[in-house]
């Protein structure tokens, strides 16, 4: 795999069957056409990660949505257009475009429009080469499965390149803006009901879609997993008053924490965020940086619900989770 600038070089690689690494606002995606088995499997090979597990297939535009599930109720046309593009990801019935190899065997498919300019001008191009508007790009997040997610280039090389082949590229666009993956609305039944927590907060479907969102999905979720997002170091989740309890540990302790609170002698700060979506944009890379310094132990202070806080504590929760 190598680095390029060009998205147009990137929807080449795609649109020849290849994998291409993508940013989005969220995360980096590892990509390939929505409609090539054979390239869906690679990204299975290089992520590690179970055949069971479905992708999501990232959209040019709203309107192909229509094209890629069936009986949509109107609440998720309400959530697409007031967000996309944007971090939301929609569970919607299927149409007979998204093949098995993509939807895991669900009878459901996982669709977003993302807003980084980088990847709707990859999405822009591949419509050109196919001269299919509604092709999509599938694409997990860029790391190993089970692993933290990548939020930027470096990242994604670093994860990627073992298990990734010569003609493979990553679009090199920066730092991802909001840092944690999309918010996951499972639109299946009468009414929305959250899969993964976001930057899209629960107050903000129900108050477009005027409807309960609640969180007893039936759906299957891998990024739902108990233990996932997971660094090599140990993750604890500390209140800011039991901080001062770890200055005597003997290993070499990271501490992640809004920058309010000071950093306890002897303790290695990973990052110093003023607002929770700074600490979202800065989490992944505190925790990569916890591996690249072999901390044993990461502490996090949680900042407070609310916005993005739910999706914050929501991934320390599962980095913390034993394996
Ligand atoms: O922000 C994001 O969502 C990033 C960027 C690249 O778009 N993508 C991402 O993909 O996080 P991934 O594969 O790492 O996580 C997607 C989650 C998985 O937990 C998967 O199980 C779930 O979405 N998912 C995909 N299709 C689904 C479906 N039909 N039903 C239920 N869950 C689904
Ligand atoms: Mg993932």
């Amino acid at each position: 795999m190598r680095a390029v600038l060009s998205p147009r070089e990137a929807a080449f690689a795609l649109a020849a069957g290849h994998l291409a690494a993508l940013p989005t606002e969220t995360v980096y995606g590892l990509g390939a056409r929505a409609d090539d088995p054979h390239a869906i499997a690679r990204i299975y090979a290089a992520k590690g990660r179970p055949a069971d597990h479905p992708l999501i297939a990232h959209l040019a535009t709203t309107e192909a949505m229509n094209n890629w599930g069936t009986d949509i109720p109107e609440y998720a046309h309400q959530l697409a257009h007031s967000f996309w593009p944007g971090p939301l990801t929609l569970v919607i019935p299927r149409s007979h475009r998204a093949g098995d190899f993509i939807t895991g065997g669900q009878d459901s498919v996982a669709v977003r429009v993302s807003a980084h300019p980088q990847m709707q001008e990859v999405q822009r191009v591949l419509v050109e080469l196919t001269g299919d508007p509604a092709i999509a790009i599938a694409a997990p997040s860029a790391n190993r499965f089970g692993k933290v997610s990548p939020t930027n280039a470096k990242h994604v090389l670093e994860e990627l390149q073992d298990f990734t082949g010569e003609d493979d590229v990553v679009l090199d666009g920066g730092d991802c803006a909001v840092g944690v993956e999309s918010t996951i609305i499972d639109c299946t039944g009468d009414h929305p009901r959250l899969l993964r927590p976001g930057a899209i907060s629960v107050e903000q479907i129900e108050e477009v879609t005027g409807l309960p969102c609640t969180t007893d999905s039936q759906v299957r979720a891998s990024g739902t997993l108990e233990s996932h997002y997971s660094p090599s170091a140990t993750v604890e989740i500390v209140e800011a008053t039991a901080l001062f309890d770890h200055v005597f540990a003997t290993a070499s302790i990271g501490l992640i924490a809004l920058s309010e609170h000071p950093t306890p002698a002897g303790m290695v700060r990973l990052c110093s965020p003023r607002t929770r979506e700074e600490y979202a944009q800065q989490l992944y890379a505190a925790l990569r940086e916890a591996d690249a310094l072999k901390l044993a132990k990461v502490l996090a202070i949680a900042p407070p619900m609310g916005g993005i806080g739910a999706a914050i504590r929501d991934r320390l929760t599962r980095a913390a989770h034993p394996d």
